[in-house]
């Protein structure tokens, strides 16, 4: 079950509400959420009770972004466990919600496999569910390390390859603390070059159809004082062409062992662009998103949603409903087909270098990515 709590205002200068927290109130533990399809009008939080809720929060992106889904994932195993529900299947499940972003599954794996390892031990339910939260717990905290990690060396590599100072920086969809256990990815960098004084612009594309760059980015920028434009992703060529960018940033929902990424629809023909004008084109995403069990590009199962996102747009206060039902204000002829994949994948050829949070690699290969997973892996 979910359920809507106290609505804050938003505005700059006031904190946010964390994308994600635990909470034990005397009726039992829960999920809570910033519901992100309600943003930037209103920050309202979600409460999640069980996993089919979450579940439902994940396929209306209430809660989104690759490395939010892993952590999201973990908390909700945990929440099956505490709650006395099926682990195995409440985890089946919720790796199932999007197919996508490799982060989901592999934050859900480690709260299910903590469970299990308790269980194995002969540890009661409860001592079991404590073990899932705490991983859980882990991830989080994980998260945020390497979202800081991800700031210092994105920031270093935007002034080696931008000697000039002042970054001029485009990205698409969201990548800021309403991903992350931290300020994020792409975003964070981003942040991070503000925070250092040398970050002259951040061009916010819109990101069509569900507007995470107009409703989510545009909303942390404002809030963390950063200069920033919003242009619609049309937009992105005439901006290259007249020379005002200096570096794409972006995310990653699954990067394959060949270093092809995978990322809101959108980002790749940024990075056919960035490459006809001579621009580097960077992805920032933790180790985490790394899948060295897909080959390649062509190997990464890219969502669809429903068509009726295109063909109406959808007011941030419909998202919810609309994803499920319609509700959007119609766009396109009644009956209109609209192809809507909620990824492309990128290749690694167009890809200047992927920053982690154990260093940036450049050029992107197959056998860096192979080295960087080694050396996380080894810790
Ligand atoms: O469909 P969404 O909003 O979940 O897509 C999110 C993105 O594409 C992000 O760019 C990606 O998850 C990287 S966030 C660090």
């Amino acid at each position: 079950m979910a359920d809507h709590h106290a609505q804050t205002p938003v505005g700059a200068g006031l904190p946010m509400l964390p994308s994600l927290r635990w909470d034990e109130p005397p009726e039992g533990p829960v999920l809570v959420l910033l519901d992100q399809t309600r943003l930037p009008v209103e920050e309202a939080e979600l409460v999640c009770t069980d996993v089919p809720a979450l579940v439902a929060a994940i396929r209306t992106l209430a809660v989104r972004g690759a490395p939010l889904l892993g952590i999201a994932g973990a908390y909700g195993v945990a929440l099956a466990a505490a709650r006395g529900f099926d682990v195995e299947d409440a985890a089946e499940q919720l790796a199932r919600a999007r197919p996508t972003a490799v982060n989901l599954g592999y934050g859900v794996r480690r709260a299910r496999d903590a469970h299990r390892a308790a269980c194995a031990r002969g540890s009661g339910p409860a001592v079991a569910a404590a073990a899932a939260l705490d991983e859980a717990r882990k991830l989080h905290a994980e998260d945020a390390e390497a979202s800081t990690r991800m700031a210092g060396f994105g920031l270093a590599l935007l002034d080696e390859l931008l000697p000039g100072g002042g970054h001029r920086i485009l990205t698409h969809c969201n990548t800021g603390a309403l991903v992350s256990g931290g300020e994020g990815t792409a975003f964070a960098v981003a942040l991070s070059a503000h925070r250092a004084g040398r970050l002259r612009r951040l061009w916010v594309d819109e990101t069509r159809p569900l507007l995470q760059g107009a409703r989510l980015t545009a909303y942390e920028a404002a809030r963390n004082g950063m200069a920033y434009t919003l242009l619609t992703d049309n937009a992105a060529g005439s901006l290259l062409a007249a020379g005002e960018v200096d570096a794409v940033l972006i995310g990653a929902d699954r990067i394959a062992a060949d270093g092809s990424v995978a990322n809101k629809v959108g980002s790749y023909p940024l990075a056919v662009l960035a490459k006809y004008h001579h621009v580097p084109f960077v992805v920032v995403a933790p180790t985490t998103t790394i899948d060295l069990a897909t080959r390649d590009g062509a190997s990464i199962e890219v969502e669809q949603r429903p068509g009726h996102e295109v063909t109406e747009l959808m007011a941030p206060q419909v998202v919810v409903a609309g994803v499920e039902a319609g509700g959007g204000m119609p766009v396109a002829p009644l009956g209109t087909q609209a192809y809507n994949p909620a990824f492309d994948i990128t290749p690694p050829e167009l890809v200047t270098a992927i920053v982690t949070e154990r260093g940036a690699l450049s050029p992107v290969t197959g056998d860096g990515i192979a080295e960087l997973t080694v050396r996380s892996r080894r810790g």
